[in-house]
């Protein structure tokens, strides 16, 4: 196959970046996304030229690193598929190809097609977890699970911190991922102590992050590797809701006593 690639090139953070268009002549139609680009780098390197830079790790879908638009859409034209997991297959020959990297105030770019999303990372630890002592290990059966909980919150945990619904989204908002990471814990007995607490401040620090609001348009839903629902927003909603309107309460009960 022979592609005409149109890929996003930027030095670094002050670079203002520029389209470069590449003419790839050596593409097999079963190699992945990346290794498309790999041979493509290679062939830069061969010549003395700057390679693309772009994030990837596991390759197999479920690390979260690797995506970029691929003429447009996040992670690219298959859905329910990670830029990794995407094959040349899917694409013609002779087809133009645009590459850029997510778009998005909180996801800077640090080069070529590599962005900042250590947002993430700092929404996470504003509660994305469970507290507890450590000591040995609890019996598997010592908390019932009920089946639906359990099914749900693993639906939610299958999202693997990419930022796709990032960056699709008109208003660059998180809720998305926010809702994922909040839900399949606060759906489980475990994370039920601090689910309060935790919705709190992960919508904080998502809002501290500059992410933009949802108006729940559903692009998120529909580029998200994942397939994670938009339901989850709702119920992180209701979740959110809740834990506010209980801070006010407990807030007014100690002023009245
Ligand atoms: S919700 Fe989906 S698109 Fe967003 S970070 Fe998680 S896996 Fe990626
Ligand atoms: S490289 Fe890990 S999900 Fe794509």
């Amino acid at each position: 196959m022979k592609l005409t690639l149109h890929v996003w090139r930027q030095k670094n953070p002050g670079d203002a970046g520029r389209m470069v268009q590449y003419e790839h002549k050596s593409v097999n139609p079963h190699m992945s996304f990346l290794e498309m680009l790999d041979v493509l780098n290679e062939e830069l390197i061969a010549k003395g030229e700057e390679p693309i830079a772009f994030d990837h790790d596991c390759r197999e879908g479920i690390c979260g690193m690797c995506g970029f638009m691929i003429n447009g859409v996040a992670h690219g034209p298959e859905r329910g598929t990670t830029a990794c997991q995407l094959h040349m297959r899917h694409f013609d020959d002779g087809q133009t190809i645009t590459i850029e990297p997510w778009r998005a105030k909180a996801f800077p770019i640090i080069k070529d097609l590599v962005t900042n999303r250590s947002a993430f990372d700092r929404i996470v630890q504003a509660g994305g977890f469970v507290s507890v002592n450590t000591g040995g290990t609890p019996d598997g059966n010592a908390i019932p699970v009920p089946k639906t909980a359990a099914d749900l919150s693993m639906d939610a945990a299958a999202c693997i911190g990419c930022g796709a619904c990032v960056a699709v989204c008109k208003n660059a908002s998180a809720m998305l991922f926010v809702a994922a990471k909040v839900s399949h814990l606060n759906l489980l007995p475990q994370g039920k102590a601090e689910k309060d607490r935790r919705v709190l401040g992960m919508v904080e620090q998502m809002d501290a992050e500059g992410f933009g609001n949802c108006t729940v348009t559903g692009s998120c839903e529909a580029v998200c590797p994942k397939e994670i629902s938009l339901s989850f927003i709702a119920k992180m909603n209701r979740d959110y809701a809740v834990a506010t309107l209980k801070g006010k309460w407990s807030r007014r009960a100690g002023s009245d006593g």
